[in-house]
């Protein structure tokens, strides 16, 4: 077994987590006064019912670790309002309405402004929330420094360019994990806006290790956006 099948385990299990998180008894009263849309209370009650399972910090998050400011550090609002409304990748669900989901555009509005506020903090990076390109040839080199040591078959991070992961994450996932890391499961936070990171990697950077990464998905036409 390699990293993969742990991580589609935990991913199922946070499925299972927020559709069981939306039961309510019938004839069970709900709460008496709703916090108002925007509020930190509203906010941190629509993330903990919708997004927690997936977004933690904790080893329980399966994904990118909206609770974390190391992601707010590098996030726009754009970013978060597009994948919040429409979805991202196969596995992050649309939530506007527009596109099935519960959330009217301005409730979209209102949790990414809130979770910044919440979670996060301004934007200070220097570093583009939204994947650009890079030199696959250039990455595989800085990959093998500052990637493999813990992404080998075996090593705790698993591997990351097995086909059978990379099916499962877009470019821009791999691009949004590995700037914000994950500092529970000793997962370094890449973007260098981290006071634990002055370094960091460059933009640059980033995008070649990501390019080199992501040279590994099986090809297919198909691929999402
Ligand atoms: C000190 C060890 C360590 C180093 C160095 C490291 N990682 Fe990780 N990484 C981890 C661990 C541990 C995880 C969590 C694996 C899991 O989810 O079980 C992780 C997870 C990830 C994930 C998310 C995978 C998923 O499950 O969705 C990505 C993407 C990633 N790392 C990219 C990178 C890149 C790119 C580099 C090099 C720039 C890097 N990592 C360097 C330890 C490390
Ligand atoms: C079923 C699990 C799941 C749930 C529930 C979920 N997400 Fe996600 N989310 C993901 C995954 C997985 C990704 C990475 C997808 C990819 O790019 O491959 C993601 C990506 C994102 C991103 C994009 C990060 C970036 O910068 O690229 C944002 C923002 C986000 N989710 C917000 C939310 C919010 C807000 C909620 C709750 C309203 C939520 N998610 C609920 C699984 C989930």
């Amino acid at each position: 077994m390699n990293g993969v099948p742990s991580r589609v385990v935990l991913f199922i299990g946070a499925v299972l987590a927020a559709v069981t998180a939306c039961d309510r008894l019938p004839g069970m009263p709900s709460e008496v006064a709703p916090p108002s849309i925007g509020s930190e209370a509203w906010t941190r009650a629509t993330f903990n019912t919708y997004c927690r399972g997936c977004h933690a910090s904790g080893a329980d998050g399966a994904s990118i670790p909206l609770m974390d400011r190391s992601y707010w550090t590098f996030a726009s609002d754009e970013r978060v309002i597009a994948a919040t409304a429409n979805g991202q990748g196969v596995m992050m669900p649309a939530f506007s309405q527009s596109a099935g989901g519960p959330f009217t555009d301005d409730e979209v509005m209102a949790l990414a402004r809130g979770m910044r506020g919440v979670f996060g903090g301004s934007s200070g990076a220097g570093i583009s929330a939204t994947i650009v390109p890079g030199d696959r040839a250039n990455g595989e080199g800085l990959f093998a420094n500052a990637c493999a040591p813990c992404h080998r078959d075996g090593a705790p991070g698993g591997s990351l360019v097995d086909p059978a992961f990379l099916a499962l994450v877009s470019d821009q996932g791999l691009w949004a994990s590995t700037l914000a890391g994950r500092a529970v499961l000793g997962m370094p936070a890449w973007n260098h806006a981290m006071p634990s990171r002055p370094s960091g990697l460059t933009q640059e950077e980033a995008a070649d290790i990501i390019a080199f990464v992501a040279s590994h998905r099986a090809a297919k036409k198909d691929a999402p956006p």
